[in-house]
């Protein structure tokens, strides 16, 4: 809640985007370091987040949602004139590049500002009067107290604000933990939180995940997660919390999206939509395209037109005009590529384009793998990288089965003519997961659509209007006539 000096130990932050030296090596660049809190300093912020809601007597959530609104709007302003050095880090921390770090701040600017306009609605709630049985009732919008927002690697600066500017609105007083690899990018917007908001309301903790967070989590003082990452995390947090039953948790989690690719399906439309669901950002997005099923009358020659467009992709520094593949930032990631390819390979899937798989330090060239079978890692492990996995299918049944089958169920992409089997199709599979896409690739825009999944994918629902709904309560005021 205030800016403050850091003497402790710091972690060095490489950035994935090294230099190649005159030899050929590849050497990592430190790009800057950021504070490694210990438990007690991570108890600290969150104390200040507890005193700030001051069991909800506090100036921020006793605060009219006009003042609240005004607080945030000076804040965007204040962001926004840190455009530049933002997405600069965006691209060297995370390596996505110039034009979708502009697209990532763009759409976070967005975000803050059509949720200020959702909130007239919630507002109507509000002022909503419900006269029954002799007593006239107010319903209000209440805040839940103080939440933990941790966005993912990908999208670190937009996903973390899509719950923590929602958050905040409702009158909650916010802890954030920044990713691992995208947490410098958050340095410039600390001085924006100082200003715009009262003391104690928003506080930055840092360090190792797996220090601070369950030392936060096990304190039994968070009243709400938002969490955007990995369902083994999100499980393992709210078992720490020592009365579950106290904690709301608003989960973005695992996905293993799939394309079904129907026999009569335009295949210039399937393969451009597939090539941009499964490598924009080199795959890098829970909501990527990581499984290819494709009806076997067209397989082959889906496969052999989607590695002429991947042969086209040109590797390189996100900086660089016309490169849409990148660095990866996770350091363990091309290892675990390597190793699922291989796997698949062993069972009998080849690698259909050129120089797939080959990696160059933290660079990895995209793989078409096909075909792709059940019991190969990448048939159902979630690849979240440069990896495309490819199955036949021969009846559309099988292709239904693998949803039914999976642990996920965030959403699904049908390419096909607008017959009446994709009709039934698309009716039994709203019930397998949250979203289904037709003709297109999956994806979590337009930011109004409720963002949300089944099974392990998610749990409550995020987008500009659910947002604000899934960080308060519903709370009446009851009198009688
Ligand atoms: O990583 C998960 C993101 O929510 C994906 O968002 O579909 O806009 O890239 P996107």
């Amino acid at each position: 809640g205030e800016l403050r000096e850091w003497a402790g130990p710091v972690q060095e932050v490489i950035s994935p985007m090294f230099e190649r030296q005159p030899d050929g090596t590849l050497k990592p660049r430190v790009i800057g370091s950021y504070p490694l809190f210990d438990e007690a300093e991570a108890i600290k912020a969150l104390d200040a987040a507890v005193q700030a809601y001051n069991f909800g007597r506090g100036e921020w959530p006793m605060m009219s949602v006009a003042e609240r609104i005004a607080a945030v709007e000076k804040f965007t302003r204040l962001i926004v004139a840190r455009k530049a050095e933002i997405v600069k880090l965006l691209l060297w921390e995370i390596g996505k590049s110039a034009a979708d770090s502009n697209k990532e701040f763009d759409r976070t600017i967005d975000y803050i500002r059509n949720t200020i306009d959702a909130l007239k609605d919630i507002d109507r709630d509000s002022s909503r009067f419900t006269i029954e049985e002799g007593i006239i009732g107010q319903i209000r919008r209440s805040p839940l107290g103080v939440v933990l927002c941790m966005g993912p690697f990908n999208y670190p600066l937009n996903e973390t604000f899509c719950m923590l500017i929602p958050a905040l609105i409702m009158g909650n007083t916010v802890l954030f933990k920044p990713p691992k690899h995208g947490t410098l990018l958050h340095f410039p917007l600390l001085a924006a939180f100082a200003e715009a908001f009262p003391k104690g309301v928003v506080n930055t903790v840092y360090g190792r995940g797996n220090t601070v967070v369950p030392a936060l989590m096990a304190s039994g003082k968070i009243d709400a997660l938002g969490l955007i990452g990995s369902s083994r995390v999100a499980d393992s947090l709210k078992k720490m919390h020592p009365k579950s039953n106290r904690l709301r948790a608003i989960l973005g989690l695992d996905a293993k999206n799939a394309a079904i690719i129907m026999p009569d399906a335009d295949l210039t439309v399937a393969v451009q939509e597939s090539l941009l669901g499964a490598l924009s950002f080199n795959g890098q997005r829970c909501t990527a395209l990581k499984m290819f099923l494709v009806h076997e009358s067209i397989a082959d020659e889906f496969v052999q037109r989607l590695a002429t467009e991947i042969n086209k992709l040109k590797p390189g520094m996100p900086w660089d005009a016309g490169v849409n593949i990148t660095p990866l930032p996770e350091p363990q990631k091309p290892a675990y590529l390597a190793e699922i390819i291989a796997d698949a390979e062993a069972y009998g899937a080849r690698v259909m384009n050129e120089g797939g798989g080959t990696a160059a330090g933290p660079l990895v060239y995209p793989a078409l793998l096909y075909p792709v079978q059940a019991g190969m890692k990448v048939w159902r492990e979630e690849q979240f990288g440069p990896v495309v996995p490819v199955a036949r299918f021969a009846q559309t049944e099988e292709a239904i089965q693998y949803l039914i089958d999976s642990d996920h169920g965030q959403q699904v992409s049908i390419f096909g003519s607008e017959s009446q089997e994709v009709a039934d199709l698309i009716d039994q599979l709203v019930n397998q997961v949250s979203r289904v896409n037709l003709n297109a690739q999956c994806q979590r825009g337009p930011d109004t659509f409720p963002f949300t999944g089944r099974k392990d994918s998610a749990e409550g629902t995020l987008s500009v209007n659910d947002a604000l709904r899934s960080f308060s309560i519903r709370t009446v005021v009851a009198t009688k006539l």
